[in-house]
């Protein structure tokens, strides 16, 4: 499968033949600029990304603590989601996001 990531510099990259269990993971281990300090537990926010509008409904719901971390990071927006809470799956081979801005090393 495939996602397609762009950057804070709005650099489209495209990352292939993953391996990885969850979004976050596969744009960390990429070497993009995604910081997920806390490694996936909801507790950071540095791992925010904006779905594309096409790929919404295709994933599942935020739950209640991923919505209330989503609530205190900066600029979100209506489809603003934490990527270590994106598992990925075959039937999201395409799925495209870009990094939030407050998600990258300063
Ligand atoms: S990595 Fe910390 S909330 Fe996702």
């Amino acid at each position: 499968m495939k996602v397609l990531v762009y950057d804070q510099d709005g650099k489209l990259v495209e990352l292939n033949e993953l391996s990885s269990q969850t979004l976050m993971e596969a744009i960390r281990d990429a070497g993009l600029n995604l910081t997920g300090q806390c490694g996936g537990c909801m507790s950071c926010g540095t791992c925010h990304v904006y779905i594309d509008h096409r790929w919404w409904t295709e994933l599942e719901p935020a739950s209640e603590t991923e919505d209330a971390m989503l609530d205190v990071v900066e600029d979100r927006r209506e489809n603003s989601r934490l990527s270590c809470q994106i598992k990925l799956t075959e039937e999201l081979d395409g799925l495209t996001v870009t990094l939030a801005l407050n998600s990258g090393f300063v």
